[in-house]
């Protein structure tokens, strides 16, 4: 796909989600310009979502411009008028470090949201599995604030509400469908959680958190004020994170895993920004490890159809893989359709 396709194809994402994000990518498909700023992202990185991100980060750092009022994270009122001619002027006034930021930074968009499809998951995992407690290594963890998954409120939607009565965190999400996510009062014990990352986010460094906030849509509060609070989750509780590429760091993770546990390794939009040949690397690394004892690997992606990602638990068992569809859930957790028995 080529540049201005990406543009044109992550506009019709967010029509719903961000209306100003998708007048502001449409134009940028049409303005070499601004194509060639974003083409400084490293291989396999989106351009979309970086060049709105890069820009989003200088105007919270408190760069003055006429563009800010159209950004609300900023404190913006939103005036009706076109919000193009000013992006292209803050572009181009702000190009070279525009471009610095686009080139050092990676999308690393880390959503609690996610935590409520993760939950029933682990869940499933714990009832299949002949043990209760579950170690947990998390593949392209960003900030890790999904590794604190059970230090969240949720509140499902006609269901009830469960978790962490007390956590500043509250994911509201609603079940879509016949079948319930299987989903208890209480969560099964984690012994050990880890994450990995090529570049971990550290919740106490103001540009990281910067960083992760222009991730969100200018628009949208709720991810905004629920990424805040997940913060400062994870400045009382620090998830222990590794730096370093899965195919290298995942054995040594692997091989310190406990014996009793249910090892649960989960990714969650991440297989995206990895080659077919990683992935496929990855999955024998998990296969081969199985010889050893059983891996239960999450795999969570926008695979199919835009916006609406699959949900694979693949069973690794003495090498063999066996896979299921556990569910289709909307890429912030807004709603999940659960599959699996
Ligand atoms: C879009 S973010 C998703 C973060 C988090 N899983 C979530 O869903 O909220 C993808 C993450 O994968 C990481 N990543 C990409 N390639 C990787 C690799 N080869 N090894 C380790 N992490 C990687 C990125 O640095 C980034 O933090």
């Amino acid at each position: 796909m080529d540049r201005a396709e990406t543009f044109r194809r992550y506009a019709e994402w967010v029509e719903e989600t961000s209306p100003l994000y998708a007048v502001l990518t449409r134009a940028v498909a049409d303005d070499p310009d601004l194509l060639d700023v974003s083409s400084e992202a490293s291989a396999g990185q989106p351009e979309p979502q970086l060049l709105l991100a890069a820009v989003q980060a200088l105007l919270l750092e408190g760069r003055e411009h006429p563009l800010a009022r159209f950004y609300p994270s900023c404190g913006g009122d939103e005036p009706d008028d076109d919000p193009v001619p000013h992006f292209r002027d803050f572009c181009l006034v702000n190009e070279q470090r525009l471009r610095s930021v686009i080139a050092t930074r990676r999308c690393q968009t880390n959503d609690v949201g996610r935590s409520a499809v993760l939950c029933p998951a682990f869940e499933h995992v714990a009832r299949t599995a002949a043990t209760d407690s579950l170690a947990q290594i998390e593949i392209g963890s960003s900030a890790g604030l999904n590794l604190n998954w059970d230090r969240y409120r949720y509140d499902v939607s006609g269901v009830r509400t469960f978790g962490d009565p007390d956590s500043p965190v509250t994911i509201a999400t609603e079940v879509r469908g016949e079948r319930r996510p299987p989903l208890s009062r209480t969560f099964p014990p984690v012994a050990r959680r880890r994450g990995i990352d090529l570049n971990p986010l550290d919740v106490t460094d103001e540009d990281d958190v910067r960083w992760l906030r222009a991730l969100i849509p200018p628009g949208r509060r709720r991810r905004r004020d629920r990424l805040a609070a997940a913060i400062e989750v994870a400045r009382e509780n620090p998830p222990a994170l590794v730096e370093g590429d899965v195919l290298e760091e995942l054995p040594k993770q692997l091989s310190e895993a406990p014996a009793d546990p249910a090892l649960v390794v989960f990714s969650t939009h991440v297989l995206y920004q990895l080659e077919a040949e990683t992935i496929a690397h990855l999955r024998s690394l998990l296969a081969e490890y199985s010889t050893e004892q059983p891996v239960r690997w999450l795999a969570i992606d926008p695979d199919e159809e835009l916006g609406k990602p699959t949900y694979r638990l693949v069973t690794f068992v003495d090498g063999d893989a066996t896979e299921s569809r556990l569910a289709r859930f909307e890429s912030y957790g807004n709603w999940i359709r659960w599959h699996a028995d």
